[in-house]
């Protein structure tokens, strides 16, 4: 048999071109795309990172009143007072009263600028209605529910006459008018509250209770004050809501409203 001789084929190494980038293996090919990838993923963690910071430092910037409130009502709550030295909460909220009563007599009679004297007539009085719905309101509410809630729109009133009178420029001729309606408003209030509901309260409670109480409310009250009533009045939602049912269509010949805009 005749054999043929093939060619052989010369085998020469190949000389790695200068400067040529060594090929890469399997492994080192996977290890560089799992680089990519912790690297493209990281970019995206990174990304969305940022986005979460930014809507977190939005959201914060927004509920930075909140922030704050929950801060003091941790404080009250959680911090140890002197309670056999505090006031009973229901002789605290009486002082309240007095006080409030005392500076819009004041306002009233004033001559000269009011703006002090409102400005400690609404720092008091909103930091009143805070500590009675965060802290007093909730303890005693099942003594008298139909009191707590009428109180609790009293509130909404007062902070609504309050705001007209912060309002008003101390030459407008309805300045003395609005501190009147105020006044009777909170004072007709004040005498619900003392009248009909601390009776029971005091029954309900003891001493040592009614201390404990009126210690964390002390805590809260004097927080409130220091913030200011702006930072407090911002913590309530009075915004009007929409009617249960919709106001029946006016006739077309009845008379226009006074105020009503023309259509
Ligand atoms: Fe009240
Ligand atoms: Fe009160």
């Amino acid at each position: 048999m005749k054999t043929s001789k093939m060619p052989t084929k010369k085998t020469t190494a190949t000389k790695p071109k200068a400067n040529a980038k060594p090929k890469a293996n399997a492994k080192s090919v996977s290890a560089t795309r799992q680089t990519k990838a912790t690297k493209a993923t990281k970019t995206t963690f990174e990304k969305v990172g940022a986005a979460l910071a930014s809507t977190a430092s939005f959201a914060a910037s927004v509920a930075r009143g909140t922030e704050d409130r929950i801060r003091d009502l941790a404080s009250a709550v959680t911090s140890h007072p002197d309670t056999e030295a505090a006031p009973r909460a229901t002789d605290l909220l009486i002082s309240h009263h007095r006080k409030v009563e005392k500076l819009l007599d004041g306002v009233e009679s004033a001559n000269g600028s009011t703006a002090s004297l409102l400005r400690q007539v609404a720092d008091n009085l909103v930091a009143h209605i805070a500590i009675e719905e965060e802290l007093f309101y909730p303890a005693v509410r099942k003594l008298d529910s139909d009191v707590i809630l009428e109180g609790l729109e009293e509130h909404a009133m007062g902070r609504f006459a309050l705001k007209r009178l912060l309002s008003t420029r101390s030459t407008d001729e309805s300045l003395k008018a609005r501190v009147k309606a105020l006044q009777e408003l909170m004072v007709n209030h004040h005498k619900e509250e003392e009248d009909d509901l601390f009776p029971k309260v005091r029954k309900a409670m003891s001493n040592d209770q009614l201390r404990t109480l009126g210690a964390k409310m002390k805590t809260l009250f004097d927080a409130d004050v220091k913030r200011g009533y702006e930072a407090v009045l911002a913590t309530f939602d009075d915004l009007p809501q929409a009617p249960v049912r919709p106001t029946a269509k006016k006739p077309s010949g009845a008379p226009r409203k006074r105020g009503a805009q023309a259509s």
